[in-house]
């Protein structure tokens, strides 16, 4: 048996967990500052750090009682390395670090991506379901929209993660973020649109589908081959499946002004500004019509993206299931829509449960457990990386 304890602290959750095996979740301590960030509409990096500093011995603390374990029975830490705030991740990094060189237990570095695909894994090895391989991950999040083939090569412990997509602006859960700031609404975003978004026609505003036209920087520049031999070479690369959600939140600001709906907000903004913790009621209470039917418009066009693109991925790759993990994956339109549509591309979907989808430490332990199993532990000189990058 091995029990590892998991440390996130890449954004704004301080999170701590014991899990058993890679497997069975002993304790999961998150400890969130929404509250800290609410009034600015997003996370502030300074802020983040010093709310992880004044969390971080409290939330491992309380991990360890809830799991009933002393840290001399733990048999490895592993930590969050990045993708992430710098100053938040080095918060974690650094606790993470002292405890295992005071206690010698071995450190394992976990990318924060990796550990949300694990958060799925990890509920599907406790409900005993086979996961099947090769699968396709769409990581949507505050900060990532990526996709990846994932292969488990057999008689290796750990997995193989290739990259074929991801935003080339904003993230999917960021969109959310910036359009609830910009209509008046509560941070996070993706909550209460979602609640919202059930008050509203979401055939009401039209938002045309994103098209992204890449160039490929080596076949513009090149070199005197002809056009027949540029395209060959083209088709020998891999399809790319990104995403871009910089055009929808633009788009909703013009609708607003086009519509003047300002005044609307700013009366909104007043309103709730008055309530500790504003309530969908408090919201509904100020929202007329038109914008609860761009807020349900809104969500379906960037789920309805999603979507699109992650099955044409998932059929490019021939996958054999399919994986929906990170913040974004805790909206139930977004869970529905997959689910239903899987039932005609006859694939298998895997989510976390909602308490999964955002941050927390349990996807870290359970990350961690492979490498683990694998011996790959960090080098004790390794620090945060902001934008680590999920391939092996
Ligand atoms: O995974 P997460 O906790 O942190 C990051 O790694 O970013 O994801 C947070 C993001 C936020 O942008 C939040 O608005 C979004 O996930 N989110 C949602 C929902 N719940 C959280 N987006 C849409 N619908 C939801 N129900
Ligand atoms: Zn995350």
């Amino acid at each position: 048996m091995a029990f590892i304890l998991g440390i996130e602290s890449s954004c704004d959750e301080t999170a701590a967990a014991i899990v058993r095996d890679g497997e069975h979740v002993l304790s999961n301590v998150v400890y969130s500052q929404i509250a800290t960030h609410a009034e600015y509409g997003g996370v502030v990096p300074e802020l983040a750090s010093r709310e992880h500093l004044r969390a971080i011995v409290p939330v491992v603390r309380r991990a360890l009682s809830e799991a009933g374990r002393k840290l001399d029975t733990i048999d490895a830490i592993a930590v969050t390395q990045g993708p992430g705030l710098a100053g938040a991740l080095l918060v974690g990094i650094t606790y993470a670090k002292a405890l295992a060189f005071a206690l010698e237990k071995p450190l394992i570095a976990v990318n924060h991506i990796e550990g949300h695909i694990h958060a799925v894994l990890l509920e599907a090895r406790q409900a005993g379901e086979e996961m099947q391989f090769p699968a396709l991950a769409l990581v949507v999040s505050g900060g990532h929209t990526h996709l990846y083939v994932v292969k488990a090569p057999e008689g290796s412990a750990t997995w193989r993660y290739a990259p074929v997509g991801h935003t080339l602006d904003d993230a999917a859960g960021e969109a959310f973020d910036k359009v609830a700031k910009l209509l008046g609404l509560n941070y996070p975003g993706g909550p209460i649109i979602e609640q919202l978004a059930t008050h509203g026609n979401e055939n009401a505003v039209k938002f045309s589908p994103v098209q992204i036209k890449l160039r490929d920087k080596r076949i513009q520049h090149s070199d005197g081959r002809n056009p027949r031999q540029r395209s060959i070479e083209k088709e020998k690369q891999p399809p790319q499946f990104h995403f871009s959600f910089s055009g929808i939140k633009t788009a909703v600001l013009r609708y607003v002004e086009v519509n003047d709906m300002q005044r609307g907000i700013d009366q909104r903004r007043r309103a709730v500004a008055e309530i500790t913790t504003p309530s969908v009621e408090d919201f509904l209470k100020v929202t007329d019509q038109k914008t609860l039917d761009l807020i349900a418009s809104f969500q379906r066009a960037v789920i309805d993206d999603l979507i699109r693109k992650t099955l044409a991925a998932a059929d490019n790759y021939h996958a054999e299931s399919l994986i929906v993990t990170g913040g974004v994956a805790a909206n139930s339109v977004l869970r529905e829509e997959f689910t239903q549509r899987r039932m005609r591309e006859g694939l298998r979907v895997h989510f976390p449960s909602r308490r999964l989808s955002t941050d927390n430490a349990a996807m870290i332990a359970a990350a961690a457990y492979p490498k683990f199993l694998a011996q790959e532990f960090a080098d004790p000189r390794f620090s945060a990386e902001a934008a680590l990058a999920l391939r092996r």
